[in-house]
């Protein structure tokens, strides 16, 4: 399955995929492509790294959603992309993909969904105290982080921790869980 990733930032997640693909345990997964809505995001350099294509599409350049989700799809279809994996884009997916992309778009949020969801769920639940918190890989629908859940993964917060080590911690288990939801989706080849 040819997917491609979006990102707007680091891309430990991105990297952590590309790792489990190198190791061979993505049999069936085709690192076809990463995107990026900001041009100096670090997933970038690392995906050509990596030899794998990459884009830089700016939205600035763009009069509307429709005309920028427009000119993404068609590099996707170019591409020939099956699946999307989300992996820290912070913008919020339109109608256009996904009509084009039902059940074909999903994404990794640091928190234990339907709980903090948004931009900022990680500051957000530590914030709030919670002492569970996790990491929630699931479809994209047109809500934001409300589609369907696929997989859940927690982490304890204890009186130690700050928002680093939790930051840290939630890391973990996303370079963990993601990379393995992908190896069950994209099982049957
Ligand atoms: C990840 O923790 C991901 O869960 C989060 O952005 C981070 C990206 O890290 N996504 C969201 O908050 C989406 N609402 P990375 O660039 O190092 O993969």
């Amino acid at each position: 399955m040819r997917i491609a990733v979006f990102a707007s930032g680091t891309g430990t997640n991105y990297r952590a995929i590309a790792a489990a693909a190198a190791k061979g345990q993505l049999p069936h997964v085709e690192l076809a492509l990463v995107l990026s809505d900001r041009e100096a995001a670090p997933v970038l350099a690392k995906a050509a790294a990596d030899a794998v294509p990459q884009a830089f599409v700016d939205p600035k350049a763009y009069a509307s959603k429709v005309a920028f989700e427009t000119h993404i799809l068609a590099l996707l279809q170019e591409q020939q992309i099956e699946l999307i994996v989300l992996a820290g884009y912070m913008r919020i997916i339109g109608q256009t993909l996904l009509d084009a992309y039902r059940g074909k778009i999903i994404n990794i949020h640091p928190s234990l969904l339907p709980s903090f969801p948004g931009k900022n769920g990680l500051a957000d639940a530590f914030a709030y105290g919670v002492k569970i918190t996790g990491a929630t890989v699931h479809y994209v629908d047109a809500g934001i982080d409300t589609g369907p859940i696929i997989a859940q993964e927690m982490i304890r917060i204890t009186e130690d921790d700050t928002l680093a080590t939790v930051t840290e911690k939630i890391h973990q288990i996303e370079h963990r869980l993601y990379p393995a939801v992908l190896a069950k989706l994209t099982e049957k080849g």
